[in-house]
C-alpha cells in the first residue's frame, strides 16, 4: 500500500529535512507539507503544501479528512528558550496540538504517528551522565514538561486506543539546510554560520557545558528507521532515548579551528539558556533504541564539523 504522509510544522529545522527525505522515498505527491507560515523554497517547489494551525481543530480535521494520511509527523512546537518567554503559549501549542492529532489519528484510523520528544524531559535530579531511559524526571522548563506530559499522552493513546505512536527524545540537532528555532542547543548551528561569515563567534553557553547533540542526517535516519520498524519490536511507546554525541562549546570550537585556524571563540558572561542547559543530561544511554530497532550513530564530532563547513560554504 502506498503511503500518504502529512508533515505538520514542515518549515522548521527538522521538517525541512524530513520532508525532502520522505519525498525522496515515497514520491513528492505522497508527502504533504504543512505549516502555519508560507513554505520555504525547498518545500514549496518540491511537492504539495497546505496551511495548518495545530490549534485550529476544524482546519486540522479538514486536512485529515481531505488527505486521509497513513502517517502523520507532528513537528510544530515551541522550543526550550522561546518557551520560557511564552510559557502558556508553549504549553498550549505543544499539548493541544498533540491531543488534536492523537484524536484525529483515532477518528481517521491513521496507521502511524510520529511525535518528537527531547532530552529536555530530564531535569536537575535525573542522572547527568549516560542518563537512562527510565529514571527521575523533573524537567523545569515549560518545553521540558510539555514534552514529558506529551510522552505520557502518546503511550496512553497507544494503550487505550491502539494508536501506533512512535517518538524519539532528540538531542540538540545540527544541520545546514535549516536554522534551529529558539532552543538551548542552537549555538551549535549558529557557530558554523558565524565561523564562515565572521571568523568568530560569541557563544551563549559556557565553554564547559557538555550537551548531547546529533547531526541532522543521523536524526532523519533515526526517525525513518523507527517509523519503518515492525510494531512488535518496539517496547517503548512514550519516547526512545537517543544519545548522539556529547561535546562542549570549547570542544566544538577546537574542531572548527582545525578547518579555520584563525577562528575566535568567546563566551557570554550570562545568558538565561545556561540554566536550561545545566538542568539537562550531559550524555544519554540509548541501549533500548539499539536493541529494539538496530539504531547506530554515524556522525561523530569531526564528521559533523567537516560536513557542516563543506555544505554551508556553498550557500553562505
Ligand atoms: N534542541 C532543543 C532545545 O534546545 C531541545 O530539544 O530546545
Amino acid at each position: 500500500m502506498s503511503e500518504k504522509i502529512l508533515v505538520i510544522g514542515a518549515n522548521g529545522q527538522i521538517g525541512t529535512e524530513l520532508v525532502t527525505a520522505l519525498r525522496g522515498i515515497h514520491g513528492a505527491e505522497n508527502v504533504i507539507a504543512s505549516d502555519i507560515n508560507s513554505p520555504n523554497y525547498a518545500i514549496r517547489n518540491s511537492g504539495p503544501f497546505e496551511f495548518a494551525n495545530v490549534l485550529d481543530k476544524d482546519n486540522l480535521h479538514h486536512l485529515f479528512d481531505k488527505h486521509r494520511p497513513t502517517q502523520v509527523y507532528l513537528l510544530a512546537a515551541i522550543l526550550s528558550a522561546v518557551g520560557e518567554q511564552k510559557p502558556k503559549m508553549a504549553w498550549d501549542l505543544n499539548m493541544t496540538g498533540l491531543l488534536h492529532v492523537l484524536d484525529f489519528a483515532v477518528e481517521f484510523k491513521t496507521s502511524k504517528i510520529f511525535w518528537p520528544s527531547s532530552i529536555a524531559v530530564f531535569g536537575p535530579h535525573s542522572p547527568q551522565y549516560n542518563t537512562p531511559q527510565y529514571c527521575v524526571m523533573d524537567p523545569n522548563t515549560v518545553y521540558g514538561f510539555s514534552k514529558l506530559a506529551g510522552e505520557r499522552w502518546c503511550e496512553y493513546y497507544y494503550v487505550k486506543y491502539g494508536v501506533d505512536v512512535r517518538s524519539l527524545r532528540y538531542p540538540g540537532l545540527i544541520g545546514w539546510r535549516a536554522n534551529p528555532g529558539g532552543g538551548t542547543t542552537d549555538y551549535a548551528v549558529h557557530i558554523f554560520h558565524e565561523a564562515l561569515k565572521k571568523g568568530k563567534y560569541q557563544g551563549f553557553l559556557s565553554a564547559q557545558t557538555a550537551l548531547p547533540m546529533m547531526y541532522m542526517d543521523d536524526a532523519i535516519r533515526a526517525t525513518i528507521n523507527l517509523m519503518d520498524a515492525p510494531a512488535e519490536n518496539l517496547s517503548i511507546r512514550s519516547s526512545y532515548n537517543l544519545a548522539g554525541i556529547s561535546f562542549t562549546p570549547e570542544q566544538l570550537a577546537e574542531e572548527i579551528k582545525k578547518h579555520i585556524p584563525d577562528f575566535e571563540m568567546s563566551y557570554a558572561d550570562s545568558d538565561p539558556r545556561q540554566a536550561i542547559a545545566d538542568s539537562w543530561p550531559k550524555s544519554i544511554d540509548d541501549t533500548q533504541a539499539q536493541q529494539d530497532w538496530g539504531w547506530q550513530l554515524d556522525y561523530d564530532l569531526a564528521k559533523i564539523t567537516g560536513d557542516m563547513l563543506t555544505n554551508l560554504k556553498k550557500i553562505i
